[in-house]
């Protein structure tokens, strides 16, 4: 049951700007005005900036840096993604809590977003650290009416929107190592990880889990992670809000898939390649029994590797081990 505190705040959310009358609050919320006035002195207290004037009662016009379902969508500019928000504070991986949500049938576009994971999950069943506050674990529930195989160009235009939000918010330069880490100085910023559920040719729900290390100190990254591991404010030297980069990612993103259901995959591609790590450079392949180099040339439509090999060939490669920074 949401509690009383809850829908006030989502009450004085709803009509942004406007006033809400402590007489339309009381009937709303079934308390009396003294209650009312009791509820906004305790939001005050926990960093909500309330005004109240007497003759039009009461509007929000600041939420506390604390992320909640109510902080983030205030000033959330979405028509879908995020309308609907589950946040939890601590959760085994928010992947699991989207699978559960996505089939008791969450609607396209939900949210769930946690403080902290304490079995946060990457590719190839890798842990992802995720300690309380310092970043972004975050997964989107996705029902794209398109084919099963075209599900990584979802993960591929996933990790170009990050790499767009970080370079135009926190003026850093990304790239992407491929499949589709992003990185800042050459360190994993953050990680994608895509889980479907589909049907033969048709996709049920895709889950896209997204990693954005935020506000970890260099030396808070792992000592086995240390050389490979970043984040945004190691990066940058400064702490990032967690509530404005899900708002700008979340508009970032539904700009970016709109446009990719309407116009496909090739504008995505070219914005991959423009940030695509080592494009252009000869890269290290590594296979069960060989190792060679090549030429990374770019990115296929399905996402795969496309590398040109010494006699000029062009092979395209799926799962591939690469010694990135050989
Ligand atoms: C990787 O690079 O290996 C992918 C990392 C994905 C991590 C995110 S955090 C939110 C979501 N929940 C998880 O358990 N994993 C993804």
């Amino acid at each position: 049951m949401e509690s009383t505190r809850n829908k006030l705040i989502s009450l004085l959310a709803k009509e942004r700007d406007r006033f809400i009358s402590g007489q339309a609050l009381s009937v709303a919320l079934n308390i009396s005005r003294n209650a009312v006035w009791k509820h906004m002195n305790e939001l005050k207290k926990d960093g909500y900036q309330i005004e109240a004037q007497s003759n039009k009662g009461y509007r929000i016009t600041g939420f506390p840096e604390k992320i909640s379902e109510n902080t983030l969508q205030w000033g959330l500019e979405t028509e879908w993604a995020g309308r609907t928000i589950i946040h939890k504070e601590i959760v085994n991986s928010t992947q699991t809590i989207a699978h559960e949500a996505a089939r008791s049938n969450a609607a396209h576009g939900t949210a769930v977003i946690a403080d902290e994971q304490i079995e946060g999950k990457g590719r190839m069943n890798r842990d992802w650290q995720s300690a309380k506050d310092q970043g972004l674990w975050l997964s989107l529930i996705l029902r794209p009416e398109i084919q099963p195989q075209q599900a990584p160009q979802l993960t591929l235009l996933t990790a170009t929107v990050l790499a767009d939000v970080l370079s135009l918010y926190t003026e850093t330069a990304p790239m992407i190592k491929w499949p589709n880490d992003i990185l800042l100085n050459e360190k994993k910023c953050a990680g994608i990880l895509t889980e479907m559920q589909a049907e033969q040719d048709q996709i049920k729900y895709i889950i896209i889990g997204i990693g954005l290390n935020v506000n970890q100190e260099e030396k808070e990254l792992t000592a086995t992670i240390q050389n490979k591991a970043t984040s945004l404010k190691a990066a940058t030297g400064k702490d990032w809000s967690l509530k404005e980069l899900f708002q700008t990612f979340m508009s970032a993103f539904e700009k970016a898939y709109d446009s990719y259901i309407e116009n496909g995959f090739s504008e995505i591609k070219s914005k991959w390649e423009s940030y695509g790590f080592k494009i252009g450079q000869q890269i290290r392949i590594k296979t069960m029994n060989k190792s060679w180099d090549a030429l990374f040339t770019g990115i296929s439509n399905d996402g795969a590797l496309v590398i040109e090999e010494e006699d000029g060939n062009l092979t395209t490669l799926y799962s591939a081990e690469i010694d990135w920074l050989k």
